[in-house]
């Protein structure tokens, strides 16, 4: 697929997804929110659903999540323009309330073909109901910071999923805003391991320059992880209290 073509296959899904009436959540929304970055990206970021902000205005964290998720990124070097940003139900649910499944099956196919015209390398998980998308029965508190082969199911053919938690979780605990620094410090990491897996694979090369050396703004505890450390990665989670951490995201 052409960079065009893909554009365009996105844009489609967009304008179905401003039009759908497949679930409940479609009554009570502003604006549908389909997602939007980088059509040549290498990283799909996939959060919950959207929240009041981005009901209004039809986009993707644009609220204090957002804006902590994009100081996570910068401190990687990278922009939200730099990658797209995607969500497991695309209609805010009511109050902010939890995702329900049927909805949440309802809306699948749309990440799916999105994930199907990017072929992302990288698939970042934030939260636990998008977590449980790639890595069923998965536990957060347990696998965040670490990475699993993607289902092609799922619409990516080739890639690996990174879990983090949710950044709304984060801005409320300090603790885990300060691991999910360092989640995502080792984010460039991960590109680099399944541009190799999916250079060994046969697979398309790269298509982007995205950078996966250390931000010069970057503490340098949290430099992304050379290529030498990414052996280490998987090995690297804490195991969490799940029953404190699972309670929101
Ligand atoms: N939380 C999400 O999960 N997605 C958004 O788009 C905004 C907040």
């Amino acid at each position: 697929m052409t960079p065009h073509e893909r554009r365009a296959a996105l844009e489609q899904i967009g304008a179905e997804v401003s039009a759908c009436t497949a679930c409940r959540l479609h009554e009570g929304r502003t604006r549908a929110v389909p997602g939007e970055g980088d059509p040549n990206t290498e990283v799909v970021f996939v959060g919950e659903g959207p929240g009041f902000n981005e009901d209004r205005e039809g986009r993707p964290f644009i609220g204090r999540a957002g804006g902590l998720l994009e100081r996570m990124l910068g401190s990687i070097g990278w922009q939200r323009e730099d990658v797209f940003i995607a969500n497991v139900v695309k209609c805010r649910p009511p109050d902010n309330r939890d995702p329900e499944q049927d909805e949440m099956d309802a809306c699948a196919p749309f990440l799916r073909r999105q994930l199907e015209v990017l072929d992302p390398a990288v698939v970042v998980t934030l939260g636990r109901f998008s977590m449980a998308a790639f890595r069923p029965g998965a536990r957060i508190g347990a696998v965040h910071g670490s990475t699993a082969p993607v289902d092609p199911a799922s619409g990516a053919g080739d890639a690996l999923t990174f879990s983090m938690y949710h950044p709304a979780y984060a801005l409320r605990n300090p603790a885990v805003e300060r691991e999910s620094f360092e989640d995502m410090a080792k984010v460039p990491g991960v590109l680099l391991q399944s541009r190799e897996r999916r250079a060994a694979a046969g697979s398309a090369a790269p298509t982007t320059t995205m950078t996966t050396a250390p931000a010069a703004a970057a503490p340098a505890a949290l430099a992304p992880v050379a290529a030498s450390a990414i052996a280490s990665l998987s090995a690297a989670e804490q195991a969490a209290d799940d029953a404190s951490q699972l309670t929101l995201f």
